[in-house]
């Protein structure tokens, strides 16, 4: 695992070259993507970067990490909406290849990926409670994608986004801890000191499920960790 200790601009700036230059050097790649506050610069600046540098999305093709059961698409805190607005429809993406883990697909959603050969980057935000997409603590390492209950935590967290707590869906399909370790490259970013403690424990070494991120420790593939000062304490 490589730390890499920059402010929050400069590591939207240094995640977003990665990923442009993925697509430019495998205009097929396949990127593993995250929702959530955490990456939203990183999306800005791999738009203004490809527009700059005429990059082509045209066959990319992305999976992402989780959905909200019970949300539609048109719905405006739905994970496909999110992708939509803030990624998918700046660039030349073609629709087909985006993939969401949905009630109808999530039993196939791991073959789906190695049918597509895998995924070379996958971009991860950690949650307050070291949660990795939505394995809250305590989901196996060897899980795959499935349904999930919010650890009430992680209904807390999201709340801001939503008009009331009431209003934050309780279950939620995600990739599992096994789906995302696979991952040729893994580049996580922590950023603001809501996410120290689960910096700590993932920076400590330990393996521990009761913090689901700490599974990175684990891993034998490339694996970026990006925080900023305050995420680190
Ligand atoms: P955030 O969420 O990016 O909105 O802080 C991260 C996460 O829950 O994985």
């Amino acid at each position: 695992m490589k730390l890499v200790i920059k402010n929050k601009e400069e590591i939207a700036k240094s995640v977003a070259q990665i990923i442009v230059d993925e697509v430019k050097n495998n205009p097929k790649c396949v990127l593993g993507l995250a929702t959530g506050s955490t990456p939203l610069d990183t999306y800005k600046k791999v738009i203004e970067i490809s527009k700059l540098d005429k990059v082509s999305f045209k066959e990319v093709t992305t999976f992402n990490l989780d959905e909200y059961v019970g949300l539609d698409e048109k719905n405006d805190q739905s994970y496909r909406y999110f992708m939509n607005e803030n990624l998918f429809k700046h660039l030349d993406f073609n629709r087909l290849n985006h993939h969401f883990p949905l009630i109808d697909n999530y039993e196939k959603y791991d073959d789906l990926i190695l049918q597509h050969g895998g995924i070379d980057i996958q971009i991860l935000g950690i949650g307050s409670n070291g949660h990795i997409a939505f394995n809250e603590p305590g989901t196996s390492f060897e899980s795959l994608t499935h349904i999930t209950k919010l650890a009430s935590s992680t209904i807390k967290d999201n709340s801001r986004f939503f008009n009331s707590i009431d209003d934050v869906p309780k279950e939620a399909i995600t990739m599992g801890l096994k789906s995302i370790i696979q991952a040729r490259k893994i580049i996580l970013i922590a950023t603001g000191k809501n996410k120290r403690e689960a910096v700590k424990k993932l920076l400590s070494g330990e393996i521990d499920i009761s913090c689901p991120a700490t599974i990175l420790n684990t891993s034998l593939n490339e694996v970026l960790v990006f925080v900023d000062e305050e995420a680190l304490g």
